[in-house]
């Protein structure tokens, strides 16, 4: 097993069971593969991370067809942007659970909308039929379409989504434990299946959940499944600091990523944590070529192919404000965003470094804000081992720019330096999501 050492980095893949992960124009290139709708593709996903050592594949969701922009549906479903289309990611992880042995499965799970009950089962059974792979990205959910579609009028205030969350995950956490380690027993002769002795209601009685439990699932491999969280406001960020044992994150810049990696260090100490188990892996963008002209190529190609409407309506309903109704030609305003405070802060500071008009904002935030991942294996390494070195994170949330073609470049190109350098692990030494990350396995 890995030690909590900061000697070599982790390597997560952000994807979603959808048209688009990095790059707007990602799926409409010649050679990305289309057959979103297929389990081979996400089969075929998990070979290519698994034979890359990565740590986990990253499955973004949300709960609804975003239509923020120009208050319609259309300019997601037409460019094919990262809301158009998501396949269930719990379902999706459960074939990827089947096609490799060791690669971390992580599925985005809203605590606004569902119950902690159901979701504590589907984990734990994740959690068993993978082994110890699964792991949760804990979302409070951001968009007004998402209430629409479970029956309410409007979203809960901030404030409530976070009270809310932090009750959820309680509850969550007392279900899993409601089986003692060891409680089944599967003693044919005797006979006891399970010992009743080790199994337990929890009884919850809380604000917003009245829970009685058992869990109808014993407890998972890992104890827990690993929780990840994205949360940047100030409520975000201690919820992430008390809970998240993986922080994913979007920056725009090598500053931001050190300031905020400090700032969450210091966080999850003063929750009384060890700051080495919690992980801060940023979201990139690479494109990587066997020449540094070829990856300019490919980078000039997709870039052409994300369209400045794609990732302006994608940046809509991040925010959770129709951007339709600025002038393109002028800068983004300061404004309060009822949606995600990450990427308000990632796009902000992009515009007021370089002055981006909001045509410009939505090309860039269509192919990724930063770009500083582009070019040869050693070139990107070397921007790899910046990052890791200056303490901007503990390893990187890889968004391919195209499926899978930008996977496949990064596994045979990146991968194989980060380990000539050390920085990366050659075999996997453990068989747990929790041993890769060198994070300890709670107790009951
Ligand atoms: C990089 C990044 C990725 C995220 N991915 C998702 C996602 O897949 N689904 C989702 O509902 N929210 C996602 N979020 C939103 C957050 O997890 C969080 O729920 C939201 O930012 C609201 O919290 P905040 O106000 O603290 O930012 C993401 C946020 C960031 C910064």
């Amino acid at each position: 097993m890995q030690s909590n050492t900061r000697d070599q980095l982790h390597l997560a893949a952000f994807a979603l069971a959808g048209p688009v992960s990095g790059n707007h124009g990602g799926w409409r290139h010649p050679e990305a593969n289309s057959d979103i709708l297929s389990a081979d593709y996400y089969a075929n996903l998990g070979r290519i991370l698994e034979a890359g050592k990565f740590d986990l594949l990253f499955l973004a969701d949300i709960l609804a067809v975003p239509q923020r922009f120009e208050n319609s549906l259309d300019s997601q479903l037409r460019y094919g942007a990262l809301g158009a289309l998501r396949l269930d990611p719990m379902v999706v992880l459960s074939i990827v659970a089947g096609a490799t042995r060791h690669l971390g499965l992580a599925s985005t799970i809203s605590t606004s909308y569902f119950e902690p009950f159901a979701v504590a089962r589907s984990l734990a059974t994740l959690d068993h039929l993978s082994a110890g792979r699964a792991a949760w990205n804990i979302v409070t959910s951001f968009q007004q379409a998402e209430a629409a579609n479970f029956g309410r009028t409007d979203q809960l205030s901030r404030e409530e989504r976070y009270d809310r969350a932090d009750e959820f995950v309680q509850v969550a956490c007392e279900l899993w434990d409601s089986w003692k380690d060891g409680a089944v027993v599967r003693d044919k002769a005797a006979p006891m299946f399970a010992d009743p002795a080790k199994v337990s209601p929890i009884n919850h009685q809380g604000r917003w959940f009245n829970v009685k439990g058992p869990l109808n699932v014993s407890r998972p491999p890992q104890g827990r499944p690993v929780f990840i969280q994205a949360g940047a406001s100030g409520r975000g960020r201690d919820f992430a600091a008390k809970w998240a044992d993986v922080i994913f994150v979007n920056h725009s810049s090598l500053e931001s990523a050190v300031a905020f990696y400090k700032e969450m260090k210091e966080r999850a100490a003063g929750h009384g944590r060890d700051p080495a188990s919690l992980k801060i892996l940023p979201g990139i963008v690479p494109i990587v070529g066997a020449t540094a002209t070829i990856a300019e190529e490919t980078d000039k190609l997709l870039s052409s192919l994300a369209l400045p409407q794609a990732g302006l309506s994608t940046l809509s309903y991040h925010l959770d404000i129709d951007l339709s109704q600025f002038p393109q030609d002028e800068i983004l305003p300061d404004m309060d965003v009822p949606g995600v405070q990450g990427h308000y802060k990632e796009v902000a500071e992009l515009t007021r470094k370089n002055g981006l008009t909001l045509a410009e904002l939505g090309k860039r935030y269509g192919i990724g804000t930063l770009r500083d991942f582009i070019g040869t294996a050693e070139s990107v390494t070397d921007k790899l081992e910046e990052w890791f070195r200056a303490k901007a994170c503990d390893g990187f949330m890889i968004q391919a720019p195209y499926v899978p073609g930008g996977l496949e470049d990064f596994v045979r190109l990146v991968v194989p330096e980060l380990q000539r350098r050390g920085l990366f692990r050659k075999e996997y030494e453990g068989t747990t999501l929790r041993d890769h990350l060198g994070i300890q396995r709670p107790s009951a």
